[in-house]
C-alpha cells in the first residue's frame, strides 16, 4: 500500500515536471527520467519497480513522509463534529500517508482568533512543511493566507470556508491555498427533502402551513446560513406553505439546542410542526426539550438535524429522529490531507474540494452507523 502511494507521488512528481518544463516554469533539477525507468522495470519485476518509484519520488520531492511536519488548528476542541473529524484527520496521516505522530503538531483554538494567530505564528517558526486550518473566523482567511504565504507554507483550510473572492485571490495569485468542505446548500436541501417526504409533508397538526422552528449554528461557518435558506426553500419548493415562528443562534451547542427548543415549545406548544436544526448537536438538545414538553417525534412533530452524529443515527433506527444528513468527515479529512501531502510534493491543487453529503433516514441508517460508529 505505502509503495503504492509513493509510487503515486512519483507519477504526479514527474507529470510536474513535465508541466513545469513546459510551462518554463525554469526548474532543472527534476527530469521525467524517473517514470521511464521504473516502467520499463516494471515488466520485469514490479516490486522492485515500485521501490525504485518510490525512493526516485524522494528524491524528486525530497520528502519522506515520515519526515513531513504538518501543523493543525481547529476552531474548538469541544466541538462535537470536529472532534470526529479531528481523530479521523489524525488517524489517516499516521496510519496511511505514513506521517510520524510526533510530527503532526495539533492545536486546540478554543474558539479564540487572537490564540489561533499565535498557534500559526509558531508553527512558521517551527518550520511546518503544510498547515491544516479550520479557522475560529473564516473572515481571517486573507490574513493567514498571507503570513503563509510570505513563509512560504502551503495552506488547506478546512471546513469553515474562505469567501468566494478570496479563494479566486489564491488562483489570481498563484497562492498554494485551498478549501476543503462540502457544499452546505446541499445538506438544508436534503434536510427540507426529508420533511417533504412525509405524508402529510411536515405539517403535523394539520392547519395547512408548515409551522417551524430554526435552530442557527454559529455565522462564523457559511454552513449555517446555507442550511438555513435551503432546508426552508427545499420544503417551499415541494408544494408546501410554511411560516417560521422561531430563528435563533445556537452555535451548533447541544445546550443552548435544548434551551431555544424548550423556549421555542412553551411559547407555541402544538403550532410548532418542525424542528430543523443546522447540526445534530443542537438537535440533540431539541429532542431532550421535545421529550420534556411531552411531545412525540415522528407522530406530533418532526425534527431533522445535519452531521450524522453516531447518537442521531441510533435514534433515527428507534423512530425517535426524522432524519439527518451525513457530513463526511472522512472523506473531508482524507481529503485535506491528501492536499496537504500534495502541496509538499509539488504538486497542483484546485482551489476548492467539495466532498458531498448523503442524506440520511430508517432506509440506510444501519449502513451510516456502521462509518460513524
Ligand atoms: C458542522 C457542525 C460544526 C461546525 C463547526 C459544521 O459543518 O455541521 O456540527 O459544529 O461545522 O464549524
Amino acid at each position: 500500500m505505502r509503495l503504492t502511494k509513493k509510487a503515486a507521488a512519483l507519477v504526479l512528481a514527474s507529470s510536474m515536471a513535465v508541466s513545469l518544463t513546459a510551462c518554463g516554469g525554469g526548474t532543472t533539477e527534476t527530469t521525467a527520467a524517473p517514470e521511464t525507468t521504473a516502467a520499463t522495470e516494471a515488466a520485469a519485476d514490479t516490486t522492485a519497480a515500485a521501490e525504485e518509484a518510490a525512493e526516485a519520488a524522494a528524491e524528486v520531492t525530497g520528502k519522506d513522509p515520515s519526515e513531513i511536519k504538518v501543523g493543525i488548528s481547529i476552531y474548538q476542541y469541544a466541538d462535537n463534529f470536529m472532534t470526529l473529524y479531528r481523530n479521523e484527520l489524525q488517524t489517516y496521516l499516521v496510519d496511511e500517508l505514513g506521517l510520524t505522530a510526533s510530527n503532526i503538531m495539533m492545536q486546540d483554538g478554543k474558539n479564540d482568533q487572537a490564540e489561533q494567530m499565535n498557534q500559526i505564528r509558531n508553527f512558521i517558526t517551527a518550520g511546518v512543511d503544510v498547515m491544516i486550518l479550520n479557522l475560529v473566523q473564516a473572515s481571517s482567511a486573507p490574513d493567514v493566507t498571507n503570513l503563509c504565504n510570505e513563509a512560504g507554507i502551503p495552506v488547506v483550510y478546512i471546513n469553515r470556508e474562505p469567501d468566494a473572492e478570496e479563494e479566486q485571490r489564491w488562483v489570481d495569485e498563484g497562492i498554494k491555498a485551498t478549501y476543503v468542505g462540502a457544499d452546505a446548500r446541499q445538506s438544508g436541501t436534503f434536510q427540507g427533502e426529508i420533511i417533504a417526504a412525509q405524508e402529510n409533508m411536515g405539517d403535523t397538526n394539520g392547519d395547512g402551513v408548515v409551522k417551524y422552528v430554526m435552530i442557527q449554528g454559529d455565522p462564523e461557518n457559511v454552513d449555517a446560513q446555507y442550511r438555513t435558506e435551503n432546508s426552508v426553500k427545499a420544503l417551499q419548493d415541494a408544494g408546501a406553505q410554511v411560516e417560521q415562528l422561531v430563528i435563533q443562534r445556537g452555535d451548533w451547542d447541544q445546550t443552548k439546542g435544548q434551551e431555544i427548543a424548550a423556549n421555542a415549545l412553551t411559547q407555541f406548544g402544538t403550532d410548532i410542526d418542525v424542528i430543523f436544526s443546522n447540526n445534530d448537536a443542537m438537535a440533540l438538545g431539541a429532542v431532550q426539550a421535545i421529550q420534556a414538553a411531552g411531545r412525540t417525534v415522528n407522530e406530533d412533530i418532526y425534527i431533522v438535524g445535519v452531521d450524522a452524529l453516531a447518537e442521531v443515527v441510533e435514534l433515527i433506527q428507534n423512530n425517535q429522529f426524522t432524519g439527518t444528513v451525513f457530513n463526511d468527515f472522512i472523506g473531508q479529512s482524507h481529503t485535506a490531507a491528501d492536499l496537504a501531502l500534495e502541496y509538499v510534493n509539488g504538486g497542483e491543487v484546485e482551489n476548492v474540494n467539495m466532498v458531498d453529503y448523503v442524506k440520511v433516514t430508517t432506509e440506510n441508517a444501519a449502513e451510516i452507523l456502521e462509518m460513524v460508529k
